[in-house]
Formats: C-alpha cells, sequence, structure tokens
C-alpha cells in the first residue's frame, strides 16, 4: 500500500508530505481504515515498563502528540512524541527538510518546532492513550544554554503525570550550543537536577517515571565513556543512542550534502550502531540501551538487538519503508528467537 502512494509523496514538498501522512493517519484511524497489525508480540520489560515488543517510534515524527494512536497502531511497541519545549516555538525558517532518496536518507534542520508543552498535554489527554508513551522534552531556542537546565525541569514536571517515560534530548543539532550539555559538568549538573525532580515527582505522584538520555553519534570514545560514567553515577533509566548526525561524508558529491543540520537514515546506520557498541559495554547491563539509527530493514533492528540494544526505534525509514518495515522488525526479531 505505501509503495503505491510513495511516489505521490516524493513529488511533494518533504514538510507538506509529512503533515499530510500524520493527517492521513489520522482520518484512516477514525474511520477504522488502518489494516490491524497482528504482529509478533514479545512482552518485556524497558526501563521498568512493560512494552508489548521493542520496536519503537523515534521522536521528531509526531512532534505534538498529534497521531498517538494511529501510529500505535502500526504495530509500535512504544511511541515517543516530541521533542517538546516548556513555550511553543516556529523553529528554523523553511524548507529545513529534506530527502535524499539515492542514500535513503534525510537530513533535518526543523529546530524544535513544536506547540509547546501545555499544548501538547492536552493533545495527550485527547488521545486517551493507554499504551506505552514517551515524551521527549528540550529547552527553548531564546533560552540561553546557562539556563537550560530550567527548561527541562519545567518540561519534566508538566510531562511527568501524562508520560510512561521521558526522554531528555541534549543531542540535537539543530538548538545552538545544545549538544555542549553532552559534556562534564554540564551533563552532571542537568542529570542532577533531573534526577532530583524526578524524586519529588515519584513521590508528589505516587509513581516513578523513568528517564532517559539520547545522545549523538558524533562522540569519540572518550565522550563515550564519560557520559556513561555520568549516566550511570547520576542514575538514569535508560540511554537512547543516537540522534543524527552532523557528519556528511558519507554522501560525497550529493547536491545536499552542502545542507546544514542532522543527517539520518542508511548513512547514520555505522556510526550509530558504533556508539551503541561502545556504550553497551560501558554500561554493562546497569540500564538499558535503545537503539535508533538508519534501521531500514527488519535485519537493520536485529542487528542492533545483537549488539546488545534492549530495545530499537526508527524514523527516517518509515519515511522510505512505510508501516511494512514494523511488521518486517517485528518479523525479523522473531525469526532471530527461532
Ligand atoms: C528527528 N529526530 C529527532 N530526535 C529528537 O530527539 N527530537 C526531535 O525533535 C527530532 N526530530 C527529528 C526530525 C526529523 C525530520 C528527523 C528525520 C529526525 C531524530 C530521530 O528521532 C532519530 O534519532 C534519528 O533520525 C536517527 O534515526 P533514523 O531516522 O535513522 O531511524
Amino acid at each position: 500500500m505505501y509503495s503505491l502512494i510513495r511516489p505521490a509523496l516524493f513529488k511533494t514538498d518533504p514538510e507538506t508530505a509529512h503533515n499530510l501522512t500524520l493527517k492521513s493517519l489520522n482520518t484512516a484511524y477514525k474511520f477504522g481504515l488502518l489494516p490491524t497489525v497482528n504482529g509478533y508480540t514479545r512482552p518485556m520489560k524497558l526501563m521498568g515498563l512493560d512494552i508489548p515488543n521493542p520496536i519503537g517510534l523515534a521522536a521528531g515524527l509526531d512532534k505534538n502528540g498529534e497521531c498517538i494512536k494511529p501510529l500505535a497502531a502500526l504495530g509500535f511497541g512504544f511511541i515517543e512524541i516530541g521533542t517538546v519545549t516548556p513555550k511553543p516555538q516556529d523553529g528554523n525558517p523553511k524548507p529545513r527538510l529534506f530527502r535524499l532518496p539515492e542514500h535513503r536518507a534525510v537530513i533535518n534542520r526543523m529546530g524544535f518546532n513544536n506547540h509547546g508543552i501545555d499544548a501538547v498535554i492536552k493533545n495527550i489527554e485527547a488521545a486517551r492513550f493507554n499504551g506505552v508513551l514517551g515524551i521527549n522534552i528540550g529547552k527553548n531556542a531564546v533560552t540561553p544554554i546557562e539556563n537550560a537546565a530550567a527548561d527541562y525541569l519545567i518540561c519534566l514536571e508538566k510531562a511527568y503525570a501524562h508520560a510512561s517515560y521521558i526522554a531528555v534530548n541534549i543531542s540535537s543539532p539543530n538548538t545552538k550550543n545544545l549538544r555542549a550539555l553532552q559534556g562534564g559538568d554540564e551533563l552532571t549538573a542537568l542529570l542532577t537536577a533531573l534526577k532530583n525532580k524526578q524524586a519529588q515527582l515519584a513521590a508528589s505522584h505516587g509513581r516513578y517515571v523513568p528517564l532517559a538520555v539520547k545522545i549523538a553519534p558524533d562522540l569519540d570514545e572518550a565522550q563515550i565513556a564519560n557520559i556513561a560514567h555520568v549516566i550511570i553515577q547520576t542514575e538514569m533509566d535508560g540511554i537512547i543512542a543516537t540522534n543524527t548526525t552532523i557528519d556528511k561524508s558519507a554522501l560525497g558529491s550529493h547536491p545536499l550534502a552542502g545542507e546544514q543540520g542532522g543527517l539520518s537514515g542508511e548513512p547514520v546506520r555505522e556510526k550509530s550502531n558504533a556508539v551503541l557498541k561502545q556504550l553497551v559495554a560501558a554500561i554493562g547491563g546497569k540500564l538499558p540501551v535503545i537503539g535508533v539509527g538508519g534501521i531500514l530493514s527488519g535485519e537493520d533492528a536485529a542487528e542492533k538487538i545483537r549488539l546488545g540494544a534492549s530495545a530499537v526505534q526508527v524514523y527516517s525509514g518509515m519515511v522510505y519503508r512505510g508501516p511494512e518495515l514494523v511488521k518486517e522488525c517485528l518479523n525479523a526479531l522473531k525469526q532471530a528467537e527461532g
């Protein structure tokens, strides 16, 4: 089905096609037109949560939580919405989203365009979704990086009651200096503040909501080792590896290789997998690692699980393969288990 509509979507400007796809999914869901995925279920625990299977939707596809149930109906075991910021913001000027079909890749410099945490919470409430929902949080572009923690704390506090888990995004390349939060003192300070707030919220809500940290693929071995150390020390509940890469060398002389932004899809796979492998070794099973980056086939998902990921997420693969990819990933895991 998706292979039939893909050519038309690919003739349309990428951001328009994206919005159209979410709208169509919502409509199809409303009228009961989405085929039920009789996917493989492999109930398991992830960060203490019960998930029906380990294939998740990565952040950024449904930034505002406007399509939660239709996306879940595609067979995902968990859905991550966001990145959401305290205040609504428009993001970067358009065009800011590019397809590179020759590389099965995407470049984006969206810049956390979102309706703000209050509006997103209204959408979550309206959805009445009872599956596993992650809310990915970030900072507003206008907030100076020295005050970033305040933005994350606002989002954590507001999102807490509505999330199965919270993902702390410190790895988008499209918000100035955000990735600096992945380093030594800044990282410890931010994660300690979030951990303290989580403890307060867990007590007041009578429910523990796990915290996962999402990191970049553009990190060297020493940086990864340090991140693993700080994440263990501050008792985070999970790591999501990885976000998009700023390294465009895999694109050669492609006309879009010079576009600013984060590269995702096939060209990020190797880098993401290298980070995943190193993280898994450094973490030593103390907390789960969720593998993201370059999953375009069931085998790509199975590979991440073999490298030690407890679960995986997909984004760009949905652009190139459509809902079929979720089914294929589930089947690949089933086969891997024999
Ligand atoms: C993203 N991604 C992303 N990640 C995040 O934490 N917050 C966000 O708001 C976004 N926004 C976003 C927009 C677009 C258009 C893309 C393509 C990606 C990153 C995404 O969740 C994922 O980590 C990477 O894209 C790598 O996975 P794939 O796309 O190779 O499967």
